[in-house]
């Protein structure tokens, strides 16, 4: 392999489709056909009537239209359409990165944000986020980092897998640094909109910086992985079409039914995120709750946005033995934090399906029965 074994993915792989109750997936419950389709009256018809011939390369233009509708400063042509969130990671660091060139990942990430760049021969510097501050970015760090070739940053925020948001004065000090030294700032905004508070929603980093790529994705804040649509979007016009170029060999374009369906869902946004903030509302409400009660077991920095938080077991276990005894003895799956190589103490729990509450009864029972 050229590329090493894409951890969380492949736990997914073992256990997404067996296990009975998955407590740490990072998407809210997805809709069915029929849910989508009523959500337009005309809706139904306009699908019969979809051919399924090749699409666009670059994307339905009126998908491209909906996807610039959630930016300021962005038009459809500054927008790639790609096989989800992952196909922009990919081919932007295969269009942009070469070997010897230096990056900086904000960490713990999902894993391609630095792996896809390593298997090119690129040098990786993890910027970690302190979870004693809670997951705090120390912009000193990121200062330091700097070397003569470091050509990007990448950051996620809100972040999978701590749930931690950055502040605005932060996020400007970091987009700062990238005009000094000239460097691109990736940004993945795959959890944009589901901030607890819209007031702490970040600007999105095309619309503001030049050199700044916006990752975004059907997938999480919509609720749809199954579409497998996401896009890029950046005011670098080079970038659109080295990823044009690029897409040729890897997808070529997107699926008819999925544009078809993005569109749709673009077009009722509103409706599709209050849903989806409701439903973390109420779970997380649960959660805390839950995380606060047993804080003699677990410690937890709760998350600002998004689906999912990263606490810390207090007992003396190792994270894989505590994930794999609770998955046989009660059905429950959650993420242990060495499918981040992030230590034996951590895991991802997701709180964004509707069976959220059954499954934390679960954990709660099994806590119980053997911790206690
Ligand atoms: C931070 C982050 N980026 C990208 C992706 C890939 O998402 P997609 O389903 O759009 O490929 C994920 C999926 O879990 C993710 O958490």
């Amino acid at each position: 392999m050229r590329i090493k074994d894409f951890k969380l993915e492949q736990f997914f792989t073992k256990h997404e489709f067996t296990a009975p109750y998955l407590l740490c997936c990072s998407d809210c419950g997805s809709f069915s056909v029929g849910e989508l389709l009523e959500l337009d009256e005309n809706s139904e018809e306009e699908l019969k009537g979809l051919s399924l011939g090749y699409t666009e390369t670059q994307g339905n233009p009126l998908l491209r239209k909906e996807i610039s509708n959630l930016y300021e400063n962005i038009d459809p042509d500054d927008v790639i359409v790609l096989l989800g969130a992952e196909e922009g990671i990919f081919i932007f660091m295969n269009v942009f990165l070469y070997k010897g060139d230096h990056i900086i990942v904000q960490y713990p990430a999902y894993q391609s944000l630095f792996e896809v760049a390593i298997s090119i021969g690129c040098e990786v510097t993890k910027w970690e986020m302190i979870e004693q501050n809670n997951w705090e970015l120390d912009i000193d760090f990121l200062k330091n980092s700097i070397k003569n070739n470091t050509k990007a940053i990448v950051i996620n925020c809100p972040n999978n897998p701590t749930g931690y948001l950055i502040s605005k004065e932060k996020f400007n000090m970091i987009i700062d640094i990238a005009k000094k030294h000239d460097f691109y700032i990736f940004s993945d905004e795959v959890y944009r909109f589901l901030e607890y508070d819209d007031k702490d929603r970040l600007p999105a980093m095309c619309d503001i910086y030049n050199k700044g790529i916006s990752l975004g994705d059907m997938s999480k804040t919509f609720a749809l992985p199954g579409l497998r649509i996401g896009w890029i979007a950046t005011k670098d016009k080079s970038l659109i079409k080295k990823v044009i170029s690029f897409k040729h060999y890897t997808s070529i374009c997107n699926s008819a039914p999925s544009e078809f369906f993005s569109i749709l869902v673009l077009k009722n946004k509103e409706y599709v995120i209050k849903r989806n903030l409701n439903l973390i509302e109420n779970n997380l409400k649960l959660l805390d709750k839950f995380l606060n009660d047993y804080n003699h077991l677990f410690a937890w920095v709760k998350p600002q946005a998004g689906v999912i938080g990263f606490p810390r077991i207090k007992f003396n276990e190792d994270i894989e033995k505590f994930y794999t005894d609770l998955l046989n003895k009660k059905g429950v799956l959650l993420m242990p934090s060495t499918n981040f190589n992030f230590g034996g103490k951590h895991f991802r729990i997701g709180f964004g399906r509707k069976n959220m509450p059954e499954a934390l009864e679960k954990l709660e029972k099994y806590i119980q029965e053997y911790y206690l």
